[in-house]
């Protein structure tokens, strides 16, 4: 059977289509990963992909989801938000308390960004790329998720602090919680440009000076405007 291309990520070269499977080279993550799966699977929790094994090549086999993934990011709706929002929370419900997530409170994805998930209908349906999964706070995923899907520093902020509220109601964090969103916030796009710092990944110099960039513009536009998203969480 033909191999199709999936492009679109921006960390693992050789991820391709067969039939209603994909083919992912394995990685340091993948031992995690396929656990983390057939944990997901076990619990029932369906907006994921079924890990099927290894192929011939040494790659991981997981289910084909039907749907797009947006190339870019961009503005969303709040209806989208919310769908993601609770998307999240199925998910992060569906590792409390297991082996896997330790002596943590979830099993956090930690790059739940749009560009890891499959829409249907325009609307946040699975989640795609575990790659980067560990033990974890909620508000670590929380923090990445509000940026990513709600804040962005070329856009006017207008919007955007409503937004952030709208994920975090959607998710339904604890009101005790809702104070530390902002500093997850903070924390998640330093975490970022630390990443793309450090990273091995296969990057162009200009690419990863882009990115180190652009999280740090996030940082200062969130930290600029720090009040006005702490007063719509609040
Ligand atoms: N299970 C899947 N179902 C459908 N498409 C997928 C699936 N896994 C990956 N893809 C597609 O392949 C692309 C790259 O995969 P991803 O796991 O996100 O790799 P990367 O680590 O490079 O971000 C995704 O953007 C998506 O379009
Ligand atoms: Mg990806």
């Amino acid at each position: 059977m033909s191999e199709r291309p999936l492009s679109g990520g921006r960390i693992t070269p050789g991820v391709v289509q067969i039939g209603d499977t994909v083919r992912r080279p394995t990685s340091l993550r993948s031992e995690f990963v396929v656990e983390l799966l057939r944990l997901l699977e076990q619990r029932g929790f369906e907006q994921a992909p079924r890990y099927l094994g290894q192929d011939d090549a040494g790659r991981d086999i997981l289910t084909y989801l039907d749907g797009q993934v947006p190339v870019r990011f961009q503005q969303w709706t709040d209806t989208q938000v919310a769908a993601f929002g609770r998307l999240l929370r199925a998910f992060h419900d569906a590792t409390r308390g297991s082996r896997l997530a330790g002596d943590h409170e979830v099993v956090c994805h930690h790059d739940p960004g749009p560009n890891n998930v499959i829409f249907r209908d325009e609307l946040p349906a699975a989640l795609i790329d575990f790659d980067m999964a560990e033990p974890g706070s909620p508000l670590e995923d929380i923090g990445y998720a509000a940026w990513t899907w709600c804040v962005a520093s070329k856009e006017p902020l207008e919007t955007q602090p409503g937004q952030v509220k709208v994920l975090v109601d959607a998710y339904g964090l604890a009101g005790s919680q809702r104070d530390a969103v902002v500093d997850a916030i903070l924390d998640r796009q330093l975490r970022n440009a630390r990443f793309w710092t450090e990273t091995t990944v296969e990057v162009t110099d200009h690419q990863r000076a882009e990115r180190i960039a652009w999280s740090h513009r996030e940082h200062a536009f969130t930290t600029t405007n720090r009040q006005a998203f702490e007063q719509a969480l609040a």
